[in-house]
C-alpha cells in the first residue's frame, strides 16, 4: 500500500530491538500495531506430521486452530514450501476464511534445514495490498527466526 522501502528497513531495526529473543507474539503485536493493512498477524507451527498448530496471534480469534498440510492457503503453503500471496481470497478456491471482513492474505513459510517448522500468516481487510516489499521484509522476519531462534 503506502509503504515504501526506507519505512519497512526502519521496521526492521525497530523490530530487532523490540521483538528480543524472537518473541512471537511480540513480533505478531508490531506488525499489527504498525502496518494499518495487517489486520490478523499470527504463527502457524508444525506440530506432529503434516498438521499446522495455531500458536502466537494478534486479530480476531480463528476456528482455524489445527489446518492439515494441502487444507486452505496455510496448508498449501506448508505443503509447496512456498510463500503464497493471495490479493483476492474471493478468488481462491482452497481457501478457510476465518472472518467476511477478511479480503487478501499473505503466507510465508518458516524453513530450516529444508523442513517447514512453521509460518507467519497475515491477512487484511484490503485488497491487494500487497507488494514484494512486504514479502521481502515478512521474508526477513522469517530468515531471522528461523536462523537464531529456537522454534520447535
Ligand atoms: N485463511 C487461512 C486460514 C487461517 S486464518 O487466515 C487465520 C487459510 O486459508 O489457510
Amino acid at each position: 500500500m503506502n509503504f515504501d522501502k526506507s519505512k519497512f528497513e526502519k521496521m526492521k531495526e525497530e523490530l530487532s530491538k523490540s521483538c528480543k529473543n524472537g518473541d512471537l507474539l511480540c513480533i505478531c503485536r508490531y506488525l499489527y500495531d504498525n502496518v494499518p493493512y495487517y489486520n490478523w498477524v499470527g504463527f502457524y507451527l508444525v506440530d506432529g506430521s503434516r498438521t499446522l498448530k495455531l500458536g502466537p496471534y494478534v486479530g480476531e480469534p480463528t476456528i482455524h486452530t489445527r489446518i492439515a498440510f494441502g487444507e486452505g492457503i496455510c496448508g498449501q503453503a506448508a505443503e509447496t514450501m512456498k510463500n503464497f500471496v493471495v490479493q483476492d481470497v474471493s478468488k481462491e478456491q482452497n481457501y478457510l476464511s476465518c472472518s467476511p471482513s477478511v479480503k487478501s492474505e499473505i503466507v510465508i513459510p518458516l524453513i530450516k534445514h529444508g523442513k517447514i517448522i512453521g509460518e507467519l500468516d497475515i491477512d487484511s481487510h484490503y485488497l491487494s495490498p500487497f507488494d514484494k516489499k512486504d514479502e521481502e521484509f515478512l521474508g526477513w522476519i522469517c530468515d531471522y527466526l528461523v536462523k537464531e531462534v529456537n522454534i520447535n
